[in-house]
């Protein structure tokens, strides 16, 4: 039933995207999407190139490979019935993401990481890896600019040369972006349209960034979760990496599970160019 579940979404994604389309188009469009899913190929993630500004609901990657090593029934929440949270990581790959990866899969927890493209130019195959591993990845900028200091042209190619390097490494199209600082405004948003990428902020920041230890990031994430909610950490910080397990242990005690972004927002329909915080 999951498996269908998928393949419908997906489907219904696609339809939804290519809805512009002739009706030929949709019928194949739909029945593409249901072959691929049903071969659990991997599917590149957001709607199809050159769509552009149009409501989209996020197309969930049911591949194999990221389905190793994960109880199938797992994959993907229904955060619309589950009480979910997505734990994002920023700034990555760095020296301590392979560490998380392994806490992630002995808990067989799904997370999102908003990786800088000069990063994964550093650490390739540690982007594989998190791909590998059924986890989301999400555009966080080329070197970690302040966007709202840009013109048009230099945002865009911060975005697009950090989209084509993880494609080239590891096969996928981030779907969603993160602005650095979370800084935003109006000219970033109509870059964000034109390039079909919806902004991903957090309702829960630890500041783990300003050198705190594991204890303080985990009471600070643990003390304000709430369902629906995106934390905000980053794997380039030891601490935070060796906060991990306490904060999955304690969540799962409290009946959460773990979706990526796209899971937790599925239950909206999410919109390029514009920002959301959380599934609120
Ligand atoms: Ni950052």
């Amino acid at each position: 039933m999951r498996k269908l579940a998928v393949a419908l979404m997906a489907a219904l994604a696609l339809v939804t995207v290519l809805a512009v389309g002739s009706g030929l188009a949709i019928g194949m469009a739909g029945l593409g999407v249901v072959a691929v899913v049903g071969d659990v190929h991997l599917l590149p993630e957001g709607p199809p190139p050159g769509v552009k500004g149009r409501p989209w609901v996020p197309v969930i990657a049911a591949d194999a490979e990221a389905r190793r090593g994960l109880p199938v029934d797992a994959y993907p929440h229904d955060c619309a019935v589950a009480k979910c949270v997505a734990l994002t990581f920023d700034d990555g790959p760095g020296p301590y993401t392979a560490e998380l990866l392994k806490t992630l899969a002995a808990e067989k927890v799904r997370a999102t990481f908003f990786v800088l493209g000069e990063k994964v130019a550093e650490h390739p195959d540690v982007l594989r890896a998190t791909v590998a591993a059924g986890h989301q990845i999400g555009n966080h900028t080329w070197d970690h600019r302040d966007l709202t200091g840009l013109d048009a042209a230099g945002v865009r190619s911060q975005l697009t040369r950090t989209a084509d390097l993880v494609r080239k490494v590891a096969g996928v199209r981030p779907a969603l972006m993160r602005p650095p600082y979370g800084a935003s405004d109006r000219k970033v948003a109509k870059e964000l349209e034109g390039l079909g990428l919806p902004e991903v902020t957090w309702t829960i920041d630890p500041q783990d960034w300003r050198g705190m230890g594991r204890d303080a990031v985990a009471a600070k994430v643990l003390k304000q979760v709430q369902p629906g909610e995106i934390v905000l950490l980053h794997d380039i910080k030891r601490e935070s990496v060796k906060a991990v397990p306490r904060i999955v242990k304690e969540l799962k005690k409290r009946g959460y599970v773990f979706a990526t972004v796209s899971e937790l927002l599925a239950p909206v329909v999410v919109t390029p160019g514009v920002q959301y915080r959380g599934l609120l």
